[in-house]
């Protein structure tokens, strides 16, 4: 088989890594890729923004299978244009996709699901949500209905903050994503994401991870798109897994099918375990980054079998994740990141960590002596092992042996479960 993947991150390095090892293979191509990843698939240009670029290049190569790595494309109909023109694809339709693109979508569609989640009003009128807070009190999240890299939520715990953060998206902070507001009750609890592959109303869970999203260490400062994940989640039993898909997955596909816009692909539940049982927080049309990264490297099966088949309707046979093992990723970032980075720094480090790391590349470029930092998040460093400590150790033995001007990363990756006893 011929596969087109779009995308460039650290996730996409994952997923070309793991279906770069499919026997039913040919060959891969990555739109637009990156240096790191053109050692495993060949780079073709376009826009993964553009349905036609994507459907020219699948035309041109045969590709058998087209899969889609970020939200963008599929808010920009691309899934939809190639399914029209008879291509398989991994990844939702735009319609579908608003799951992710729309947070007041997606809380519409929970609750005509019945799907347990946080209260919510919805508001494209800022006073009246300024009102709401005053009258609700904090603590109180605040959220911009559409995409903004992760960075359109505040969990306010103070009035004033919620408030803010209401005259921020007013300002114009994250453009029209921020036209309309959904503020919801702040729920408590263990956060857990679960990953479901799904055809229609079929669904099979992949496997479940947790993430820090929070740049510094203790789970401070602003929101990032993820500063590390670790896979399984430990706390996330088969029993909270299987209540997960009878109250949250299921409920939520049936709704989607019945109003005309199946889904499929994978669905990312981001959950919260609150006392009164999981509770959706969010969904997203797409594989985690860097939670992608961890899986990937504990999946045993064959990825391209997988989502070939799904691509078609036909369902794998759970439990997909046998692995016995443990997956940490830490993501080793530019300075400044989350905000405005330097770029250009050389990456020093060995050429290979040994069996159980492997590091993919997030944002960098190869200068045909060294990888420079490309962007904020650079190198996501996996490892595996017995148990989450080993994991953890051996990430962390990688990263000391890497190093570039004005690298950070958190320590504390998995201090949820390793460092509370
Ligand atoms: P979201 O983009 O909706 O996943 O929100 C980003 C992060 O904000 C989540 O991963 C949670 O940590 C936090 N969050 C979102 N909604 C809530 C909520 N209702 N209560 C508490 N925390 C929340
Ligand atoms: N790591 C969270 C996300 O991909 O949205």
């Amino acid at each position: 088989m011929n596969v087109l993947l779009l995308g460039s991150g650290g996730r996409e390095h994952a997923l070309a890594w793991k279906i770069a090892q499919s026997s039913k293979l040919s060959k891969l191509f990555v739109m637009p890729g990156s240096d790191a990843m053109s050692e495993i698939g060949q780079q073709v240009k376009g826009d993964i923004n553009n349905p036609q670029d994507v459907a020219n290049c699948s035309k041109e190569h045969n590709i058998d299978l087209v899969v889609i790595g970020p939200e963008a494309p599929l808010a920009h109909g691309v899934s939809d244009h190639l399914r029209d023109l008879g291509v398989h694809v991994f990844g939702p339709s735009q319609a579908a996709a608003q799951l992710e693109t729309s947070k007041a979508f997606m809380k519409d569609i929970a609750q005509q699901a019945q799907a347990p989640t946080a209260a919510f009003s919805v508001f494209d009128d800022y006073q009246q949500a300024r009102d709401y807070i005053r009258q609700q009190g904090a603590p109180i999240v605040v959220k911009a209905d559409g995409l903004a890299a992760g960075k359109g939520v505040v969990v306010a715990m103070t009035e004033t903050e919620a408030l803010d953060a209401v005259d921020d998206m007013a300002k114009g902070a994250h453009g029209d994503a921020g036209k309309k507001l959904v503020i919801e009750e702040f729920m408590q609890g263990d956060e857990v994401s679960l990953f479901v592959l799904c055809h229609g109303t079929q669904a099979v869970a992949f496997g479940s991870a947790q993430d820090h999203k929070q740049i510094f260490e203790g789970d401070l400062g602003p929101n990032t798109g993820g500063m590390g994940s670790y896979a399984p989640a430990p706390m996330f039993t088969k029993e909270l897994e299987q209540q997960v898909m009878e109250t949250i997955v299921h409920p939520t596909l049936k709704v989607m099918m019945d109003r005309g816009t199946p889904y499929e692909g994978v669905l990312f539940c981001g959950l919260m375990l609150t006392q009164d049982g999981p509770k959706l927080v969010e969904f997203n049309a797409r594989f985690g980054d860097p939670e992608a990264q961890t899986l990937m490297r504990l999946y045993q099966g064959d990825l391209l079998d997988l989502l070939y088949n799904l691509a078609q309707g036909n369902m794998p046979a759970p439990p997909l994740m046998l692995s016995k093992s443990h997956a940490m990723t830490v993501v080793m970032a530019a300075a400044g990141y989350p905000g405005d980075v330097e770029k250009g720094m050389p990456i020093h480090m060995p050429e290979d960590f040994g069996d159980h790391v492997v590091v993919f590349h997030a944002g960098t470029n190869f200068d045909g002596h060294h990888f420079r930092t490309q962007g904020g998040r650079v190198l996501n460093v996996t490892a595996t092992g017995d148990d989450l400590q080993t994991a953890r150790d051996r990430a962390y033995d990688a990263i000391s042996q890497i190093h570039w001007e004005g690298v950070q990363y958190r320590r504390d990756i998995g201090h949820r479960v390793l460092d509370r006893k």
